[in-house]
């Protein structure tokens, strides 16, 4: 079976690179005893998007969809102390928590929690002057895709990166017979980056624990 194949390869790269302080074994136990969605980017992809944090040195990011906070800590690992990782909310259940995983990771002091609809949040850090940003991750309701990708070009600073998750869907993005609200919304968001003239971007596709999915990722010209 291939998609066991690509479980067996991801336990492998467990096994060898991520070490078992950083794997953040009781963040997912938590999540489990809380029914939480298993939907949080794999230990491979978390740090990933550690190491993308580390490799511009970023001290300021903006993460829409907390879930319990598996990739909020990858990312906040990734800053000094003083940097922050400001991290939005939908669910008040799913951010009580992430709150609680944070804390436990040792984190809260760089981790802003805020809890409601990302697209009301979003200006409301407008206008407290958020940003410039030097990372944005993008992983909430994919029907906003593309107004997440622009609130992301807006607090950038050149030179920064914007990651989108789950921009493959099986396949389901490419095919344009498929009408799956989700799917449109990632179709959308490839419109959006393609047209804009202020981002170099690509994506790529990965296999693993979480089956056939990707990474859209941009950097701020
Ligand atoms: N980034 C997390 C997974 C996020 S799952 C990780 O990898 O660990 C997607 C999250 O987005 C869910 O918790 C969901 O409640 C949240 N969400 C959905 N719609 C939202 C919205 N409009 N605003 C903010 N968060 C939203
Ligand atoms: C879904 C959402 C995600 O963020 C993810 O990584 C996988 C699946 C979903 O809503 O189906
Ligand atoms: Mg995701």
């Amino acid at each position: 079976m291939q998609e066991n194949d690509w479980i067996a390869s991801d336990r492998f790269i467990e096994d060898h690179l991520i070490r078992s302080d950083e794997a953040q074994g009781e963040t997912l136990r938590a999540n489990a005893a809380a029914g939480l969605p298993k939907i949080d980017v794999s230990t491979a992809q978390g740090k990933f998007l550690h190491l993308l944090a580390l490799s511009i040195g970023a001290r300021k990011i903006l993460e829409i969809g907390t879930l319990g906070g598996f990739s909020t800590v990858w990312l906040a690992r990734a800053l000094g102390p003083d940097g922050r990782i400001v991290t939005l909310e939908f669910d008040p259940k799913h951010a009580e928590v992430a709150r609680a995983n944070v804390a436990r990771e040792g984190v809260a002091a760089r981790v802003d929690l805020r809890v409601g609809a990302a697209l009301d949040l979003l200006p409301k850090l407008r206008a407290e002057g958020f940003g410039p940003i030097d990372l944005a991750f993008i992983d909430a309701d994919k029907e906003n895709n593309a107004n997440y990708f622009d609130w992301a070009l807006e607090f950038s600073r050149p030179g920064g990166l914007i990651v989108v998750d789950n921009v493959i869907r099986a396949g389901a993005v490419a095919d344009l017979a498929n009408m799956d609200p989700m799917a449109v919304g990632s179709r959308a968001l490839f419109d959006r980056v393609a047209d804009s003239k202020r981002v170099t971007a690509t994506a790529l596709q990965t296999v693993g624990t979480k089956g056939w999915d990707g990474f859209l990722i941009a950097r701020v010209n």
